[in-house]
């Protein structure tokens, strides 16, 4: 008997510890919360300070200016404009900044005003823990376990009363949700880890993130597997303690919302925290579309357009650049006219950024091509070109040609539409169901796959009435400033239900 409880005792005792460290974990969180909120409130000068709700950001690169950090400081300045009971915080791992020099970046590099009063930062130092150097084996693993320890270095410095993650670390929802009593939302740019990638271990294909080597060994690849198993199956149920998820585009929708409705039987009947996994508060994720800026774009003339094809793209092989000198090459070959002088002439311009060695190999094998097809005199390359020289390209030409494949989304194609070029894209990804989508029931470009079907777009543009000719340029301006507005962002966010989690 004896031998038996102290078998039982030496197996409850480590869940019991665990359990009273916890509850004594929330206990101290939730007594330091009431002081830090009144020591953040009394820094900022807050009038009312017992109406204010504290939104806490989650972007520990908040600095970075890339196009992640446009979304938070839109977002930010949005409620700063909308909501003036709320105080934004940043938790933010860029240690070496100030809250001012933060500011001051932001508008020079977006032309975001912020207002320092309703905004708050809070410094982590432990933002080397989700940093990839940081763990070159099992790397998802690590910066999700990392990211983690990060969320509760910021859940001890201050709770807020809403946690929105802006920079995709599902993992930190948890600790938020459980250990911090705070609900959680988040503005997702890209998923972790996708179904497809699952699959693609599953399948044994090599690809990026699934070196030759692995796939060639079955054992291994079984513990590969497994680990991604494992992996999806937690991530699930992360991204499942959310209240609200939105994603800033129809393919990372796609993903999230496999993701969410992902089911493993096995691991969920082996795990006992499979049992306490929530039911899922957002089911499927809301698109919001990050806010382009187009104001410059859309005072661009319609009329009096040059016969130009122009492509805006990066020399990276995925852009598929040889196959826009085929399709020219077929339009000009399908309608001779087009290549002889003269008012029907038509032109084809590539711009685009050359990185590196790669990049320069890749144009000189673009010149061959065009000069292997004889098209070499009606076809300009430009690369590297300043702002200014897109700009120009982009008040004169008539068509915005994009052929990459699967693209997610193609900033290029809504600055084409902005500036009322007419966009013929690949009849794939973002440009198929985010971009170039009917408006009004009325079409605002062409989608195309093949070098035959491209030339037909092309021809189908080059023989517009001008009355047509204008009100297409028109629609895809409309279109693309109304849909990637601030105002549409705004309203996302609105319809998000941040305010009914906030208060609810
Ligand atoms: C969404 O985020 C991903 C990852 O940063 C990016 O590649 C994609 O272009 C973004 N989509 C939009 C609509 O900005
Ligand atoms: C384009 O810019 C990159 C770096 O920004 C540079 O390495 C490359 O040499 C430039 N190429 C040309 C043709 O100017
Ligand atoms: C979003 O909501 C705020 C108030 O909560 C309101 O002031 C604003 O006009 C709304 N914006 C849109 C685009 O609906």
């Amino acid at each position: 008997m004896a031998i038996v409880s102290l078998g039982g005792l030496l197996y409850l005792l480590p869940p019991l510890c665990c359990g009273l460290f916890f509850a004594l974990r929330v206990i101290q969180l939730h007594v330091a919360k009431h002081n830090r909120r009144k020591a953040v409130l009394d820094e900022l000068k807050a009038t009312d300070p017992e109406r204010k709700r504290l939104i806490g950001f989650f972007h520990p690169y908040c600095n970075a200016g890339g196009g992640g950090e446009r979304v938070l400081w839109t977002a930010i300045a949005m409620l700063q404009r909308s909501e003036p009971d709320v105080v934004n915080v940043v938790y933010t791992g860029d240690i070496d900044v100030t809250k001012a020099q933060i500011i001051e970046r932001v508008k020079a590099r977006f032309d975001i005003e912020l207002a320092p009063s309703s905004l708050h930062f809070v410094f982590l130092h432990s933002r080397y823990l989700v940093e990839d150097t940081t763990w070159r084996r099992f790397t998802l693993l690590g910066q999700s376990i990392g990211s983690m320890y990060l969320a509760w270095e910021a859940m001890s410095k201050l709770v807020p009363d809403l946690y929105i993650d802006t920079m995709g670390y599902a993992f930190t929802f948890p600790v938020v949700r459980w250990l911090a009593l705070t609900k959680v939302g988040a503005y997702v740019h890209y998923p972790t880890i996708s179904t497809d990638m699952l699959e693609r271990v599953r399948s044994r294909r090599a690809w990026h993130t699934n070196s030759g080597a692995i796939a060639s060994s079955a054992v291994l690849s079984k513990a590969k597997l497994l680990y991604y198993r494992m992996f999806m199956f937690y991530y699930t149920g992360c991204l499942r303690t959310a209240s609200f998820l939105m994603v800033n585009s129809s393919w990372t929708k796609n993903h999230v919302d496999a993701v969410l409705q992902h089911t493993d039987p096995l691991l969920s009947s082996l795990h006992i925290l499979g049992l306490l996994l929530p039911a899922s508060a957002a089911r499927t994720a809301r698109i919001v579309y990050p806010p382009c800026d187009t104001r410059d774009l859309a005072t661009f003339p319609l009329e009096g357009r040059e016969r130009v094809i122009f492509s805006l793209a990066q020399f990276r092989p995925e852009k598929d650049h040889p196959a826009q000198l085929r399709a020219f090459h077929r339009v000009l070959a399908d309608h001779p006219e087009y290549a002889k002088p003269g008012p029907l002439q038509v032109r084809l311009v590539m711009m685009g950024g050359s990185r590196n060695a790669e990049d320069a190999a890749r144009i000189d094998a673009l010149r061959e091509l065009a000069r292997e097809l004889g098209i070499e005199e009606h076809v300009e390359i430009i690369i590297n070109a300043s702002y200014p020289q897109m700009l120009n390209w982009l008040s004169r030409a008539s068509i915005g040609l994009s052929t990459m494949v699967d693209e997610h989304f193609g900033i290029n194609v809504v600055e084409f539409m902005a500036a009322g070029v007419i966009p013929v894209t690949h009849a794939s990804g973002g440009p198929l169901n985010d971009i170039v989508v009917p408006f009004n029931g009325s079409p605002t470009g062409f989608h195309a796959t093949s070098p035959e079907t491209f030339a037909e777009a092309f021809h189908k543009v080059l023989t517009l009435s001008p009355e047509e000719e204008v009100n297409l340029r028109s629609r895809a301006r409309t279109w693309a400033v109304q849909r990637f507005s601030e105002e549409e962002f705004e309203k996302g966010w609105n319809e998000s239900g941040w305010q009914q989690t906030l208060r609810g």
